[in-house]
């Protein structure tokens, strides 16, 4: 199977890419202090698909948060990254398909999709470059 390289030199704190990976949708997000802290602060008994950030990211690299652009509902993409602005009441990510909002962790918080967005295999290669796959 592909893999993908990102290369995240560009990408500012507060910025989220949409790129593919084997034909779907990749959100790349460099999250700010303040969207680490919202994420590290929400109990996880709150949470339809309990995960806390460090599970979701990698060790020394949690403001990368690397995920599937598809909604765990059914399929939509949601905005947030690339052309779409619209980060939905809990500052992630929101599918415009039937209202699932998720947070700066990409965890689903509110809506019809039953799971976070999905974070896929990856690995760091350097500071600025990951490889998806
Ligand atoms: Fe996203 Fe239905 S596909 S809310």
């Amino acid at each position: 199977l592909s893999t993908t390289e990102v290369d995240l030199a560009g990408i500012e704190p507060g910025q989220a890419i949409k790129t593919s990976f084997r034909k779907q949708p990749l959100f790349v997000r460099n999250l700010t202090p303040k969207e680490i802290a919202e994420a590290e602060a929400v109990p996880l008994s709150e949470l339809r698909d309990p995960q806390t950030l460090e599970q979701r990211t990698k060790t020394g690299h949690k403001n990368w948060l690397i995920t599937l652009g598809v909604c765990t509902h059914l399929g939509c993409v949601p905005l947030g990254a690339g052309e779409g602005e619209n980060k939905g009441p809990f500052g992630g990510y929101f599918c415009p398909c039937h209202g699932s909002a998720y947070d700066t962790a990409a965890r689903i918080r509110q809506g019809p999709a039953p799971k976070n967005l999905f974070v896929p295999e990856y690995e760091f290669t350097s500071d600025t470059h990951v490889t998806v796959g």
